[in-house]
């Protein structure tokens, strides 16, 4: 089968890092292992300055089409007086919107060359390789009422609403069962339900689906705040972590800090699986930004989105194996001690976006 590739490479470092996965992506197909078809367009910034919006019907109707849309980093000072619905962001806000993605994926690697960069100790971290998947579209980010009101004394009151329906709870579980299958086979449900009643629907719905459809996935129900804390103090006893949109923001960024740069950290995004092909609308991009402060000068470190290529071969392309040995290629380079400037320490020589992509190529 042709894989349908969508790039979507932004501004500021994303054409960068993103040149590092073409590069990834003809060594595949010159070695004939897999085939692609690949859709360039522009997003954000670098699609304003083209045509005035963020992103064009026809490339959104690209995205649509796509197995996987791999997605650089928008926005820069340069478009910092762009009216707001054409600002960068609102290139990726689209995506997200359109390809309906509320499951976001975000893995914390620790390849064992860097676990000396993590805040804990090395043997907390070396090794270890968990995912969050986190609620993106409901919860207290979007339900309403979401207020600030004046009281008639003066006061103000400020409320928002986490709200969650079955349907949306039974969507990301299956979600992370699903990607459980493809890992570790277990999966950790974070909620509040001792003080929340989303977090007591949250519970029913996760264990229900698990006893239905997933049997052979291990399912531990754990307290959000627990969570946080089990995440620094043993994090390897962790593989997916299914959890809402606010407890899976801080989770995720908690666990980011167990692996080092943000030029390392990988993410996903799900949407809705169509029901005639069985596959899900699929965003893959790096954690970081357009890195405005390095653009251009070729030092960008490619691994976040090199690794994110990876998430995209395995979770919507079907190229398990070559995900694989593209995880371990990257943990190779690093183990022979090649660094980016990012993650580089005082005194090592740094290579350049491109070295880097290419000794990935050769591991
Ligand atoms: P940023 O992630 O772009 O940069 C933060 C710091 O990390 C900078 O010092 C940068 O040089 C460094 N850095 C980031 N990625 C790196 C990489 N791959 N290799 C080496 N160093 C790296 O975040 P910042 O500075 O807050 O935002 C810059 C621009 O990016 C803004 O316009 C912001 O709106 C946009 N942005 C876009 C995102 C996206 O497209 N998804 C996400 C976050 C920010
Ligand atoms: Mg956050």
């Amino acid at each position: 089968a042709t894989h349908k590739l969508s790039l979507m490479a932004g501004d500021g470092i994303g054409p960068e890092v993103i040149a590092e996965v073409t590069k990834l992506v003809r060594w595949i197909e010159a070695r004939g292992l897999a085939s692609f078809a690949i859709e360039e367009d522009l997003v954000g910034g670098a699609a304003y300055d083209d045509h005035g919006e963020a992103i064009s019907d026809a490339a959104m109707e690209r995205a649509l089409a796509s197995d996987a849309v791999m997605f650089g980093s928008v926005g820069g000072p340069k478009w910092d007086a762009v009216p707001y619905s054409k600002r960068p962001e609102a290139g990726l806000l689209r995506l997200r919107k359109d390809l309906g993605l509320f499951a976001n994926l975000r893995p914390a690697i620790c390849y064992p060359a860097l676990a000396d960069a993590s805040s804990l100790k090395r043997e907390l971290v070396d090794g270890l390789d968990l995912l969050i998947v986190r609620e993106l579209t409901g919860g207290v980010y979007f339900g309403e009422p979401k207020e600030v009101v004046t009281l008639e004394n003066g006061d103000k009151r400020a409320v928002d609403t986490q709200l969650y329906t079955t349907p949306e709870i039974d969507r990301i579980a299956r979600v992370a069962f699903e990607l459980a299958k493809l890992r570790g086979k277990k999966v950790a449900s974070a909620e509040k339900r001792n003080v929340m009643k989303t977090g007591v629907l949250w519970h029913e719905v996760v264990s229900r689906i698990q006893k239905e459809s997933y049997p052979d996935i291990q399912l531990e129900h754990v307290l959000a705040d627990n969570c946080a804390m089990q995440l620094v103090r043993r994090p390897k006893q962790y593989d997916v972590i299914v959890t809402d949109n606010l407890f899976g923001d801080i989770l995720s960024d908690v666990a980011a800090m167990l692996t080092g740069s943000l030029g390392m950290l990988p993410s996903a995004s799900l949407g809705a699986e169509d029901p005639a092909t069985g596959k899900r609308k699929a965003m893959y991009e790096p954690v970081h930004g357009s890195a405005p402060d390095i653009a251009g000068r070729g030092v960008a470190n490619p691994i976040a989105t090199i690794a994110s290529f990876g998430m995209a071969l395995k979770y919507s392309l079907g190229l398990s194996d070559l995900a694989d040995s593209l995880d371990g290629a990257i943990a190779d380079v690093l183990a022979s001690g090649l660094r980016t400037a990012d993650v580089a320490t005082r005194g090592q020589n740094a290579v350049g976006t491109s070295e880097m992509g290419d000794a990935v190529i050769a591991a």
